[in-house]
């Protein structure tokens, strides 16, 4: 019996004494498992005569539920120890403050670019892309400026070096080569707008080096003046978010349109505000025509089967207009103080539904 006293202090004591949940076991496998102490003991029982194994079988089985209690104990009590120190380790301090706003805003540009797609997106147009670094042909010769054409002085264009073949790259002067890009690899029906980067060589309080430019593409059977004239009033009206807005087609001259027009639109500029959609002064705004048939034969179309029209603008001008953003060169000076003012909030996506801008 004294043995079995030893024992229980013995074991009782390694089961204290564990300090983590693997030592704890090895003390289960040792005292209970299949050749564990107590269980050698417990075979013992077989050789005994009945008397001395009912009382040896009752103090092993009493020890066997003790330890096994023991171990049970224990483990939980590490358990909840390794709980405690993961706890603590993974701790957050929940009264941090939280990070700042972020300070960033949308550039008055990347607006006019989502408020001009979202307007022209519900008018059913897609939107289409085409190189900043152009040819001569796209930008120039299918789009009918002949070569030597005083009009491809007018452009300013900036050339890159001339390649081996002679020939020479350029910056796209507007973004009318996308017309022939699109007019090349698509069936009619086609209506696109375009919009990105332009070049040209020219700097002041209304000219940029670079400046960005919408461009509006529809061919069909059926097109005519009406056509522009109806996109156009729909496209200022829903720009400016005014009701109405007078329009004046001034003929103009481009090679790749005829007729060609300048648009103007009725405003104010009573106190020195410029106010669109009312008073009887003219602002001018774009320039578009029909597709000259030059340019729809060089995209390979029947000029007696198809027509069309095409219009372009300046992005920042019509921002300049709508914002209120006196100089042009602002827009590329990156002064934070300036993009604060003239920034917008990044997640008011502007559609017509909702409103272009809150
Ligand atoms: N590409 C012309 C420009 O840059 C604008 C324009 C586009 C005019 C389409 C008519 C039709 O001046």
């Amino acid at each position: 019996m004294d043995k079995l006293e030893d024992l229980r202090a013995e074991l009782l004591s390694a089961v204290e004494s564990a300090s983590d949940t693997d030592t704890l076991d090895k003390v289960r496998v040792a005292a209970l498992g299949k050749k564990g102490q107590i269980t050698d003991l417990m075979k013992g029982l077989g050789g005994m005569d009945a008397d001395a194994r009912r009382a040896a079988g009752a103090a092993l089985n009493a020890l066997k539920d003790a330890v096994a209690e023991a171990i049970d104990t224990r483990k939980q009590a590490l358990e909840a120890d390794a709980l405690n120190a993961r706890l603590a380790h993974e701790r957050i301090d929940v009264t941090l403050p939280v990070r700042p706003e972020t300070a960033g805003t949308l550039h008055p540009i990347s607006q006019t670019i989502d408020e001009v797609v979202a307007i022209f997106g519900q008018m059913g147009f897609t939107l289409a892309e085409g190189p900043d670094v152009e040819d001569d042909f796209h930008n120039f010769t299918a789009l009918n400026f002949p070569p030597g054409h005083p009009a491809r002085d007018m452009h300013d264009t900036f050339f890159l070096n001339e390649r081996e073949d002679g020939t020479r790259h350029l910056l796209r002067t507007h973004t009318s080569p996308v017309q022939i890009r699109t007019m090349k690899t698509t069936e009619p029906p086609i209506r696109v707008i375009c919009l990105g980067r332009t070049y040209r060589c020219d700097s002041d309080m209304t000219h940029t080096p670079m400046f960005h430019q919408i461009e509006g593409l529809v061919i069909d059977k059926a097109t005519h003046m009406g056509h522009l004239k109806g996109v156009l009033k729909e496209f200022v009206e829903a720009y400016f978010e005014v009701d109405s807005v007078p329009m004046r087609f001034r003929p103009s001259f481009f090679p790749f349109t005829e007729p060609s027009a300048e648009v103007d639109i009725g405003c104010s500029r009573k106190g020195g505000e410029l106010k669109i959609g009312e008073g009887d002064d003219w602002l001018e705004i774009l320039g578009c025509g029909m597709v000259h048939p030059n340019v729809l034969k060089s995209c390979g179309y029947d000029p007696q089967v198809y027509q069309g029209f095409a219009f372009g603008m300046g992005l920042e001008r019509i921002a300049m207009l709508k914002y209120g953003i006196p100089d042009l060169r602002t827009f590329f000076e990156s002064d934070l103080r300036w993009l604060r003012h003239y920034g917008f909030a990044s997640l008011d996506v502007p559609t017509v539904t909702g409103g272009l801008t809150r």
